[in-house]
């Protein structure tokens, strides 16, 4: 198949095509104009958008939006009662768990929630669209993996909405044709111009926020004034940097393009450089990864300077034998050597690749449908979460990289760090006592 026939096949909404026939746990056998019922997670900034998208899509219906904070939960009602939704509002996204007629779950709180959980919602039959990183750390990748595997009627879908877009599916299939000859390097990046996010003060828990169930699985923290919303990403206990942050799109485009998997080593160079102030991870950092068959990614993240890179905030090229191919959402342009353009598919795409409340709104649309029909058993998942484990793992190596001495060497076979002692140990987290997670 050419990658015409490949796009015509793969159709608008969906690049993963395939048939199985499978049955929603909670409603049985599902027919065409059955509606599909979504509990959405966290809907402050990217969950609000994304019950947007679900409660817009054909055939499916958001009937709980659950946030431990009542100002969020007010701005995902929004979102889907513009759609003709009616949701429940609840704080505590258990009492949708124990809902039988809800068939999935839309998981965008912090990191640190994400894989948690998600395995308490497989665990309680339903399928889980989770916002990247798929976990907090290594481990937690692991752990979906396991999760998909014990419930393989089931879908966990990763929101790297990338692999959804029919653009990239195309470049990747010109890449795989050989469009530059034999493709041996990824280049990512990432340009923002964040501020800094002070020095955190101890102040009451606000009365509309319930703060012990936004900590969940993390051990406890006395609640400061700059953290929620959002400036979680860069402290340890919740977050996990720029580089699982945003580094995760652009580095899961590369490995796809370049068709490797794990590793053999990641290195890292990064630094806080802008601010002194309560951030505990980098403001540039610089990642590389090493795989077999003599292929690389380096991912470059500048959380500081907004300077574009290449003609974009952020991005994803290709290195070949015969040129080179830059591979922006909407578009991919194959240059020769210099980087003369030779061929350009596609448009750019306009309104900033950088709006986190829409990034790309197209490609999560697109994304969105093809979980909704995943879980139909009428399409194949588009990132199944055994691939976004392997770009998440990507990220996290880097970030421990960085901590131990600026190298880990990895197994290719599964990604886990070989001989420092150091690294090994941040393969997982400490939890607090009685939110462990498990399978
Ligand atoms: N795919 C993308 O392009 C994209 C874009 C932006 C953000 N994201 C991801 O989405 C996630 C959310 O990002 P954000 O910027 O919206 O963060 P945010 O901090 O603004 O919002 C998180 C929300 O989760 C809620 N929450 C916390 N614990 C909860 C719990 N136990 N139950 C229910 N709600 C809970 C918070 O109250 C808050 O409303 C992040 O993991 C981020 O990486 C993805």
């Amino acid at each position: 198949m050419d990658r015409r026939q490949f796009l015509k096949t793969t159709g608008a909404a969906g690049v993963g095509v395939g048939l199985m026939s499978h049955a929603s746990p909670a409603l049985g056998v599902l027919g065409a104009s059955d509606k599909l019922r979504i509990a959405a997670v966290g809907v402050n900034s990217r969950g609000a958008a994304l019950a947007g998208a679900f409660a817009s899509s054909p055939n499916c219906e958001v009937t709980y939006i659950c946030d431990v904070d009542d100002k969020a939960a007010a701005k995902g009602v929004k979102a889907v009662v513009k759609h003709g939704g009616d949701p429940k509002v609840v704080r505590d996204f258990r009492e949708a768990l124990d809902d039988q007629s809800v068939d999935a779950v839309m998981i965008a709180t912090p990191d640190h929630w994400h894989a948690p959980a998600t395995l308490m919602a497989m665990a309680a039959g339903k399928s889980v669209y989770v916002e990247k990183p798929c976990g907090h750390n290594c481990a937690e990748g692991e752990m979906l993996i396991a999760s998909q595997a014990k419930y393989p009627k089931q879908v966990i879908q990763m929101g790297n909405q990338r692999r959804s877009s029919v653009v990239i599916a195309e470049a990747v299939a010109a890449l795989k044709e050989g469009v530059i000859g034999r493709a041996y390097h990824g280049k990512a990046w990432y340009c923002r111009n964040r501020g800094s996010i002070g020095r955190g003060k101890v102040v009451p828990v606000p009365r509309h926020l319930d703060y012990e169930l936004w900590q969940g699985p993390a051990p406890r923290v006395s609640y400061k004034d700059n953290v929620i919303h959002y400036n979680w990403h860069w402290f340890w206990n919740w977050g996990t940097g720029e580089t699982c942050n945003n580094g995760t799109h652009e580095i899961d485009v590369c490995r796809w393009a370049l068709g490797v998997d794990y590793p053999t080593r990641v290195t890292s160079t990064a630094l806080r450089h802008k601010f002194d102030d309560d951030w505990e991870f980098y403001d540039i950092q610089t990642v590389g990864m090493t795989f077999p068959d003599k292929k690389s990614i380096v991912w470059e993240g500048h959380s500081v300077d907004a300077m574009a890179q290449y003609g974009s905030d952020r991005g994803a090229m290709i290195f070949g034998e015969n040129g080179i191919v830059k591979i922006d959402p909407g578009q991919y342009v194959v240059m020769d050597h210099k980087g003369k353009a030779v061929e350009r598919v596609g448009a750019a795409q306009a309104g900033g690749s950088t709006d986190v409340k829409a990034p790309t709104k197209d490609l999560t649309k697109n994304h969105v449908i093809n979980f909704l029909e995943s879980v139909r058993g009428d399409a194949k998942p588009n990132s199944p979460i055994d691939e976004g484990h392997k770009s998440v793992l990507l990220c996290h190596l880097g970030n421990v990289a960085q901590e131990c001495g600026g190298a880990v060497e990895t197994d290719p076979v599964n990604g886990r760090v070989v001989g420092n002692a150091k690294a090994q140990a941040m393969w997982g987290r400490a939890y607090e006592k009685g939110w462990e997670p498990k399978v």
